[in-house]
């Protein structure tokens, strides 16, 4: 609507957008960032994820643009985020939380992300979680193409090994059986992928502060991004 304009008189619902590749600590970040000011959180990659889970279920060919087009198009009543008082992601009414953190499901995300029709069909349902108080997002492009007029965008990077070994962590700690040499293989193929395709490929924004957490506690960071949010509201 007119109302929504970025037009500099008048004020649109803020957005801080956190991206970055797998293991940095944008989800945990963004997750405590939105605690922190009261905003709504989204994780863009759970919504690729999703599709991708979908579209395995379905033997779907994971290169066919307009099949997944059209799966998407089925999917956009059918799923529902993480609320505060529910933390499972739903696909038809069913919990598919675990199964959407598996490698699997994250290579077939990685590679549907890759095909620009997929990326349009998900741009509504990213945009439609700009609510009131505010919105973190978190995800690859949310500065660079989903929430191009965001107060603050951040860029959380750490050296692969580091971001090998967390995703490790988390894996074993949700029971899921895993070895770090295979792990550090597929963040560095997935790290290619998002970063080589031609379609919003994984960059820091233009105005992006980029933050590397190798060596920096969860606490660390999140104080650093809660300083720079402070010091934009
Ligand atoms: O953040 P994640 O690991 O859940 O994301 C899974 C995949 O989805 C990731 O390999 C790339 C893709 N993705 C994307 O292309 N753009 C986003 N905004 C979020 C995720």
């Amino acid at each position: 609507s007119r109302l929504m304009s970025t037009g500099r008189t008048q004020s649109p619902i803020p957005v801080i957008t956190v991206d970055g590749p797998s293991g940095s600590g944008k989800g945990t970040i963004s997750q405590a960032l939105a605690g922190q000011l009261g905003w709504h959180h989204l994780d863009s990659g759970s919504l690729y994820r999703l599709l991708a889970y979908a579209a395995l279920q379905e033997s779907l060919d994971l290169s066919d643009e307009s099949a997944l087009t059209a799966l998407a198009k089925r999917l956009s009543h059918a799923y529902r985020l993480p609320t505060q008082d529910n933390p499972a992601i739903e696909l038809y009414g069913k919990d598919v939380s675990d199964a959407l953190r598996t490698e699997g499901c994250a290579d077939a995300a990685s590679r549907i992300a890759a095909l620009p029709a997929v990326r349009v069909a998900l741009l509504a349902w990213q945009r439609h979680y700009r609510q009131s108080p505010g919105l973190v997002a978190d995800g690859r492009d949310m500065g660079t193409v989903v929430f191009p007029d965001a107060v603050l965008k951040l860029y959380l990077t750490a050296r692969p090994d580091v971001r090998a070994e967390r995703r490790y962590k988390q894996l074993i700690n949700k029971g899921i059986e895993s070895d770090l040499p295979s792990l550090i293989k597929e963040v560095e193929a997935r790290d290619a992928r998002d970063s080589g395709r031609k379609a919003s490929p994984l960059k820091p924004a233009a105005t992006a502060l980029v933050v590397d957490n190798s060596d920096l506690g969860e606490a660390e960071t999140l104080q650093q991004v809660l300083d720079a949010a402070h010091a934009v509201l």
